[in-house]
């Protein structure tokens, strides 16, 4: 007899067991922590670094975005923690979704995939905004200039260098990045896998090359004020300035979560994956404040709310060639998380398909190309629009919301999962249940409440939209509940 409630849950057994039947025919298990490791840095190092420190110091924290990045780095290493218990206790898809069906049943599951849309497609969205400023500015070096309004959203409203304004119409740079790598997902993702190699090499280079280079150049003076005294409105500098720059530059490490859908390529699991989920998160959290440090004392931070503020930073020291380089250096970081988002993207709706959460159509798979042709080019179109339309700031700001909400659910599901599953075999255990997976929760908490109230209500509306979606169709068809309709 199905459990035909909304709670129904997927046991863990389950999971684990139908992960084990698929292992001869499914993924080969050919990642060791030194490759997870690159993976998760691939998946994290984006807009994030490149354009949101920019906007966040100049805007809110000034050069106590640094601080900003600590703050936010400890919310993350709460969270992969509990993320590396589940990925090493239920090495399948991997995803908060899966986890979420295993503890807290159907309805939560489906909340969290319908928040993961927040944290991919529109996380693709926002690193396309993000792409879009630096390859006008690198063209602009190369002597093509793009007209800026037709590189901006609608109704934003761009400073031009000879002094006047004009306004954005579209994005178009935008559209251009998400077709050509929806092109190449549905085309296939072997060769993907192998660019994807080479451009998180080069980001790195130049991530470490613009640390080292710039450190001679900082000019003490910009780093004063460190914390600039609050405005008085919530948000703008001060304190409440550091906690508002941590929630949107908490963008900079969505990503290590994405490692966790590798657990069943992975050679060791319960070793690689607290590895490799870890070792990046704490990597890219260095590299981040050692950019932050080095950014704010090159130029003055009112002064970096600009497309690219990192090619501002090399421009401040005077090389012209550097400059170009670190923008080759974003553009193809930037094309790398993309490409992992959206493929993210799909692949969650592929799981949510299968379970009868989403119409087949997701989960239809091209009988040649064996990729999800279908659901790839209708996410493409959507986030396309979504990007040519939204400025990066409302963009980013409703990512970071969505993924704090989703790793508050799963800092959740570890405590709950210790008392339902007691006995399951946990090949990594996250130290100190409840207080950590607790900790976790409260740093996301607190994050969220960095956030303008605009932003909560974006999120309740999308939620909201979630749960007519699952009442009208998701609850009819789902798999586990009415196993006799499939
Ligand atoms: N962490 C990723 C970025 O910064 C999403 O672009």
């Amino acid at each position: 007899m199905a459990d035909t409630s909304y709670m129904a849950r997927k046991s863990v057994a389950d999971i684990v067991g139908s992960a084990d039947a698929e292992e001869g025919h499914a993924l080969s298990k050919t990642l060791g922590a030194t490759s997870i490791t690159a993976m998760g840095i691939g998946a994290i190092i984006g807009a994030g670094i490149f354009v949101l420190t920019g906007t966040a110091a100049a805007q809110f924290a000034g050069p106590s975005i640094i601080l900003s990045f600590v703050l936010g780095g400890i919310a993350c290493a709460f969270v992969g923690l509990c993320y590396s218990e589940l990925a090493a206790m239920l090495p399948v898809c991997g995803s908060s979704y899966t986890y979420t069906y295993a503890t807290l049943g159907e309805i939560f599951a489906w909340i969290i995939g319908w928040d993961l849309i927040l944290e991919y497609a529109m996380g693709a969205a926002t690193v396309a905004v993000g792409w879009s400023g630096y390859i006008v500015s690198l063209l602009h070096n190369v002597g093509i200039n793009i007209p800026p309004d037709l590189a901006t959203a609608p109704g934003t409203i761009i400073k031009l260098p000879d002094g006047t304004t004009a306004t954005g119409i579209i994005n178009l740079p935008a559209i251009v990045i998400i077709a050509i790598l929806t092109t190449m997902l549905v085309l296939g993702t072997k060769e993907s896998a192998r660019l994807n190699n080479v451009m998180v090499a080069v980001k790195l280079t130049v991530v470490v090359a613009f640390i080292a280079l710039g450190v001679f150049f900082i000019k003490p003076a910009n780093w004063h004020p460190f914390i600039p005294a609050n405005t008085g409105e919530f948000g703008n500098f001060g304190m409440s300035g550091i906690l508002r720059g941590s929630a949107v530059v908490f963008f900079a490490f969505i990503g290590f979560d994405a490692v966790s859908t590798a657990a069943q390529e992975a050679k060791k699991p319960q070793r690689d994956m607290p590895i490799g989920i870890l070792g990046s998160l704490i990597i890219c959290t260095i590299l981040y404040i050692l950019v932050a440090g080095v950014l704010t004392g090159l130029v003055p931070y009112a002064e970096l709310n600009v497309p690219d503020p990192i090619a501002k930073g090399v421009d401040a020291i005077g090389l012209n060639w550097f400059s170009i380089l670190i923008k080759i250096g974003a553009l193809t970081g930037l094309t790398t998380v993309i490409l992992v988002l959206l493929y993210g993207q799909s692949r969650i709706f592929f799981t949510m398909s299968t379970d009868g959460l989403l119409p087949p159509l997701f989960a239809r798979v091209h009988p040649r190309l064996q990729t999800p042709h279908l659901s790839q080019i209708l996410i493409g179109t959507v986030v396309a629009i979504v990007a040519a339309l939204t400025p990066i700031s409302v963009l980013g700001e409703m990512v970071s919301i969505g993924t704090l909400f989703a790793f508050i659910l799963v800092c959740g599901a570890v405590i709950y999962l210790r008392r339902s599953d007691s006995d399951a075999t946990r090949p990594f255990r996250v130290p100190g249940v409840p207080i950590v997976p607790v900790l976790g929760i409260l740093f996301c908490l607190l994050l969220m409440a960095g956030l303008p109230l605009v932003t909560w209500v974006r999120l309740v509306v999308w939620l909201v939209i979630g749960m007519t979606i699952y009442i009208s169709y998701g609850r009819n068809h789902s798999k586990l509940r009415f196993p006799e309709r499939h």
